[in-house]
């Protein structure tokens, strides 16, 4: 049956298979290719009480040569490394972790959007700790599972349609010394009460603000921040921010473009200054914000200010926006060498 993508958002949609390997007693088994979504884990295991867990997200694009490119699964890589190594529990290698992706994506060749649809397939590495255990202890034994979802834009709307935010001043993501730089599943635990008040009073986007003084900007519950200002890139430098991988690419990208790129504190009320102010991630892409509104509490009816942007998405963002998308999707020359190409296997 022919898929309608464009009717998708972000969210899961059934595919063929996924492909796991589990690492007991410090040894990686084989990878396991199975259309058996439902995995068996010991009611112990960690992950159902302590959250040893960090996952990742990339996407594979069809692109205009009808080749499919992973966009910088590197990068990937080394990010849940540092996630595995802040929970104290082992993580896939490198080769490991490419391999699993790349079979991910064959599995599901039938799965990957074509060109036109501006879809693409969504994969989702997870490292979960899977001994059984009753003490507070990290994992020594994971699993690592891809799996994968053919996705839509973010929202569902169409790409580039900009959306509303509320700050959040009385729920915090992650903590001054704490765990937002990795990504781990327990930093996304920690938004979703705040994610849901936000959710429905209609905003689309959640920004979270630092914990210690709530003055200045971290980032979205989805993504990164960015704002373009005087032919300036700027985003927020914190600790406590995930490094964002196409955050990462965007700045590299302004470089190239003759922007300035300024990574450093970004105080609330620096925001009405702001020409153009965006949200960045794999499942966002870039996504325009068009409002920003302060509440004391996301409880509260009562909004303090309200800070408008362009009802569009700004030029400069558009642009960027192109470049990155034109390089995921082989319509411009990948110069930087981000992305890995995956063939069909053969039968
Ligand atoms: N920040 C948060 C909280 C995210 O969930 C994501 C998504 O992965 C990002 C930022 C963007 O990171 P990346 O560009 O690597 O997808
Ligand atoms: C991604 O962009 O890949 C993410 O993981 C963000 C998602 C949790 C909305």
């Amino acid at each position: 049956m022919e898929i309608d993508y464009s009717k998708r958002s972000f969210s899961y949609y059934p595919t063929n298979a996924i492909v796991y390997a589990t690492c007991i007693d410090g040894k990686w088994s084989e990878p396991v290719e199975t259309d058996n979504f439902n995995l068996s884990l010991h009611c112990f295991a960690g992950i159902f009480h302590y959250a040893p867990s960090c996952f990742e997200g990339l996407k594979a694009f069809r692109g205009v040569d009808g080749r499919v490119r992973l966009f910088r699964p590197d990068e990937n890589a080394k990010r849940m490394a540092s996630g595995a190594n802040y929970l104290d529990m082992p993580s896939p290698s490198m080769e490991m972790f490419l391999d699993l992706c790349i079979r991910c994506v064959q599995l599901n060749w039938d799965f990957i959007p074509p060109y036109e649809s501006g879809a693409s397939l969504y994969l989702r590495p997870i490292l979960v700790g899977i001994n059984p255990q009753l003490g507070i202890k990290s994992a020594n034994d994971v699993m690592f599972a891809v799996m994968a979802s053919g996705v839509g834009t973010y929202s569902g709307a169409k790409a580039l349609k900009p959306g509303t935010a509320v700050m959040s001043r009385n729920y915090d993501r992650a903590a001054t010394y704490g765990s937002g730089g990795y990504k781990l599943g327990a930093n996304y635990a920690q938004s979703l009460h705040a994610y849901n008040l936000a959710h429905n009073q209609g905003y689309r986007e959640l920004l979270f603000l630092d914990s210690a003084t709530h003055s200045h900007i971290e980032e979205f519950g989805s993504s990164n921040f960015f704002a373009i200002k005087n032919g300036c890139y700027v985003t927020p430098d914190s600790t406590s921010v995930l490094p964002s991988i196409t955050n990462k690419s965007l700045r590299t990208v302004a470089e190239e473009f003759g922007l300035k790129v300024e990574r450093r504190t970004i105080y609330t009320d620096e925001l009405e200054s702001f020409e153009e102010v965006n949200s960045c991630g794999t499942a966002v892409v870039i996504t325009p914000i068009c409002r920003i509104d302060d509440k004391p509490a996301l409880e509260s009816d009562t909004v303090t200010k309200v800070i408008k942007y362009s009802d569009e998405c700004g030029p400069i963002s558009l642009k960027l926006y192109n470049r990155i998308i034109g390089i995921q999707k082989g319509i411009e020359e990948d110069t930087y060498g981000w992305c890995m190409f995956v063939d069909e296997r053969k039968a």
